[in-house]
């Protein structure tokens, strides 16, 4: 993918989410042009090796990212223009995502994937993913809470190495890089057993990642994550279905809304997640 394609790849993006979206009953998932240049724009930094496109007769036809992160890797978004669907381009596409993660030394490739996107889920269990966990794709209004999360607390530049251990012991996975990112584009919280990071867009938060190894760890990071947004805001995330003392504190305490199941899917190696993780779509690296 060079810097020229992105704009298309970006048009791409959005058209085929909506399509996808708007054909299951649901409204367009991408309101906002800029999203996927934006997320092209900074995954062409971040991971310069894994982001392409595939053409048919010399035209862009769909793009694909792939994230390596040590014996670990993340693949997504993977976008195929309607136009184009059907005909072989996201084979095209999974085909080499999964070349460039061997040639990389990735025994453990991750994705996340909409439930209800059968075409999605067949292209990726034939590339070799397998269904692992289910993620409820939701969200609850913030509130102010008398008291949140006394053993949680913003963290900073110095904090970086804690929170690359808290991912690396719970989930496995390495990502500095990602945390430098993440930094960057949002604030991140830690407590003593996890952390977590929120990315605040006007009245729309979203959580994740979020690790912790504890149902308290993860209540206090949610409480402390929360309390000081403006009462009503959207806040998105996706929990483990897994998770089911998660799940149920956030339905009773929370009023969480579920929107939709999503899969989330391994290529190789996978050993039972630990503690509570919160993945995200952005970036999607793990
Ligand atoms: C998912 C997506 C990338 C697939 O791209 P595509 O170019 O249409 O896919 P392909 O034509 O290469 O392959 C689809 C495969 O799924 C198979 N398939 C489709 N529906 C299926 C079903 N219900 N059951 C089993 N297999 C099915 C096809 O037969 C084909 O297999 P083949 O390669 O053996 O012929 C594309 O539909 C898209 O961009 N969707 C919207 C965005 C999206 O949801 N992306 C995924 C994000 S996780």
């Amino acid at each position: 993918m060079s810097a020229s394609d992105v704009l298309r790849v970006a048009e791409i993006f959005r058209d085929a989410f909506n399509d996808v979206y708007r054909s299951r009953g649901f409204g367009p998932v991408v309101t906002d042009d800029a999203v996927g240049a934006a997320i092209a724009g900074t995954y062409r930094d971040l991971d310069p090796g894994g982001c392409v496109v595939v053409t048919v007769d010399g035209e862009i036809a769909g793009s694909g990212f792939l994230h390596p992160r040590g014996k670990t890797g993340g693949a997504g978004p993977i976008t195929v223009s309607p136009a184009f669907q059907g005909i072989g381009a996201g084979r095209a596409l999974m085909d080499e995502i999964a070349a460039r993660s061997d040639a990389a030394g990735i025994t453990s490739l991750r994705l996340i994937q909409d439930a209800f996107n059968e075409v999605a889920y067949a292209l990726y269990a034939a590339a070799g993913f397998v269904g692992r966990e289910v993620l409820l794709r939701a969200s609850f209004r913030s509130r102010r809470l008398a008291r949140a999360g006394s053993d949680v607390r913003r963290a900073h530049r110095g904090d970086l190495a804690r929170i690359r251990a808290i991912e690396n012991d719970l989930l496995g996975i390495d990502r500095p890089q990602d945390h430098q990112l993440l930094l960057r584009l949002g604030e991140l919280f830690l407590a003593p057993d996890g952390m977590l990071v929120r990315v605040v867009r006007g009245n729309v938060t979203v959580l994740g990642p979020l690790v912790a190894g504890s149902l308290h760890g993860t209540l206090a990071l949610i409480a402390a994550g929360t309390t000081d947004l403006p009462p009503h805001s959207d806040v998105r995330l996706m929990v483990p279905a897994r998770c089911d003392d998660l799940v149920r504190e956030l339905l009773v305490d929370h009023g969480l809304e579920i929107h939709s199941l999503c899969t989330y899917m391994v290529r190789g190696a996978w050993r039972d997640a630990r503690g509570y993780y919160v993945p995200t779509l952005f970036p999607e690296s793990g």
